[in-house]
């Protein structure tokens, strides 16, 4: 069964990114959401039609949760959290910094997840209790034990006057410390980043499941850690979210909740 699963979730994945890479150097229409800079162009919609299709064709009773779509709800125990193009700013830029981004649960944990970059032609895979890889090989998490010498990356919510903390004061008291903080505009490789040792940190308030279901599962299956902002269990369905090696973790949340 989990053979197939992760057969038609990679199907999935690049049938969707079949259509970031058809429409990246053309046009596209390109629309607001509720903010004027929190965009969804035609190909978010493509490659959402293209991917729930994939997962249709072979389980049309699973429960699917996708950002432009919403809910298709049944009362399966599989649910699939999709994010159609994450880092849509950057893609209606011609930016190649985004992904599709798919994370399959199972009894409400997550039990595979996958993020796909086609531009940098980076894969990025995950099963629960059997590893994480990019392009096949096992990903490791940092080994920094030290936030002092960290290169973190970090993400800015569009609705700004929603969030209670002040995410610019976390951001700055960071950069205050003299450190790296990198914005690359696609949570879901930000977090991808992590599991890959690239980045020892992650932070960001009001993500939503599909930004975060498989990047979630990656970085876990990599050794590193996730919680929200109390240093609590995670859930995807959590409004903060802090990814780290595990060895800077604690220091992290000091930081963050100072
Ligand atoms: C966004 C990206 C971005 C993050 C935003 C997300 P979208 O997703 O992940 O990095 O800062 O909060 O909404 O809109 O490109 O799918
Ligand atoms: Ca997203
Ligand atoms: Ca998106």
């Amino acid at each position: 069964m989990n053979e197939e699963l992760k057969n038609t979730l990679l199907r999935a994945l690049h049938a969707g990114a079949d259509q970031l890479k058809k429409y990246f150097d053309g046009t596209f229409e390109i629309k607001s959401k509720e903010r004027l800079n929190d965009l969804v162009t035609e190909v978010d919609k493509k490659s959402e039609t293209a991917i729930i299709d994939v997962i249709q064709d072979e389980y049309p009773d699973h429960f699917i949760l996708s950002e432009e779509v919403g809910e298709i709800s049944t009362d399966s125990n599989y649910k699939w959290i999709i994010d159609p193009i994450d880092g849509t700013v950057n893609f209606a830029h011609g930016i190649p910094i985004c992904c599709v981004s798919i994370g399959v649960e199972l009894d409400g944990k997550l039990l595979m997840g996958a993020v796909f970059n086609p531009f940098m032609n980076e894969l990025f895979f995950a099963e629960k209790g059997k590893g994480a890889f990019l392009n096949n090989k096992p990903l490791k998490i940092s080994d920094n034990k030290s936030v002092k010498t960290a290169c973190l990356v970090t993400g800015f919510p569009y609705r700004w006057v929603e969030v209670g903390k002040d995410p610019i004061k976390v951001f700055e008291r960071f950069i205050r410390m003299g450190l790296p903080v990198r914005r690359l505009g696609s949570a879901a490789i930000d977090l991808c980043w992590v599991a890959a040792g690239r980045f020892d940190g992650f932070w960001e308030y009001n993500l939503n499941p599909w930004d975060i279901a498989a990047g979630y599962l990656i970085i876990e299956e990599a050794g590193g850690k996730v919680t929200n902002f109390n240093g609590d269990p995670y859930s995807v369905y959590d409004k903060q979210t802090l990814a780290t090696n595990g060895k800077i973790h604690e220091e992290m949340l000091k930081v963050i909740n100072e």
